[in-house]
């Protein structure tokens, strides 16, 4: 980036344009290719939810200290929050003993460690990991609960696919708006900025190693012994 660039163009384009070839990556990758393709059995959805649980958990967990942060303060906003509806899922999804049987993959407690790091250590790093999730839930996220609801026949915005719906959100391209224009007034210089932006390179790969992980476990021809 250079400064006349970063100089004329607003953040929030920036770090979409930034990290477009990262997105395509994590939206070909096979497992999600395969899921939304309707090829995986709802256990690898389960799994895949499970994994969320401990992402958001991770996420959302930070959100008492980074509330009175300057810099990630303004994007902790209650009708974010995701961890209920995960559970709720899951509960769904695993029954009552839900908690006592999930475990996250290898991928996932390396993502979750850096989520960790970051909100300890580098609230500007904490938002490239809450941009990268939560703007996309907001957006191609509805897709995924559209597939699910059909494949595996939750009933639609119910039990089992809560996570994607935001029901205190009555307008997300107005949310998403506000959230831009967030990220436009972030008081960090360029430097800084280059830095999210590579933060959140590292948090669309953090999520392609968890689909790779669930694909090594699921494959894409329903035939895991757990699919159903
Ligand atoms: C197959 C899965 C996916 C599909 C179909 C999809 C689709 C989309 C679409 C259509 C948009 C543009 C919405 C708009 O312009 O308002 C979008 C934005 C976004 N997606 Fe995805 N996506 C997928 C997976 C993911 C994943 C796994 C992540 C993160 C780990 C993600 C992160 C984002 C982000 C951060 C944005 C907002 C970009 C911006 O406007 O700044 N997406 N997605």
């Amino acid at each position: 980036m250079d400064a006349h660039t970063s100089a004329r163009t607003p953040f929030s384009a920036l770090i979409r344009t930034a990290s477009r070839e990262a997105h395509s990556e994590v939206r070909g990758s096979s497992f999600m290719e395969d899921m939304l393709g309707g090829r995986l059995g709802v256990a690898a959805y389960r799994r895949y939810t499970e994994q969320l649980w401990f992402v958001y958990r991770a996420l959302e967990g930070a959100a008492d200290t980074l509330t009175a942060d300057p810099i990630a303060g303004p994007f902790l906003r209650p009708e974010l929050v995701r961890t209920p509806e995960l559970e709720r899922d899951l509960a769904h999804l695993g029954g009552r003993g839900w908690r006592a049987a999930i475990r996250p993959l290898p991928a996932t407690e390396a993502y979750v460690a850096r989520i960790a790091d970051c909100a300890r250590d580098w609230p500007a790093g904490y938002v490239a990991h809450h941009y990268t999730r939560y703007l996309g839930d907001l957006s191609g996220g509805q897709i995924v609960r559209d597939t699910a609801e059909k494949a595996w026949g939750f009933a639609r915005k119910g039990d089992g696919v809560r996570f994607y719906v935001f029901e205190d959100i009555g307008n997300p391209a107005a949310f998403k708006r506000e959230y831009r224009a967030l990220l436009d007034a972030l008081p960090v210089d360029d430097l800084e900025k280059q830095r999210m932006v590579e933060e959140c390179k590292r948090a669309y790969a953090l999520n392609t190693d968890v689909f790779e992980e669930l694909s090594a476990e699921f494959g894409g021809d329903g035939a895991s012994p757990l699919s159903a």
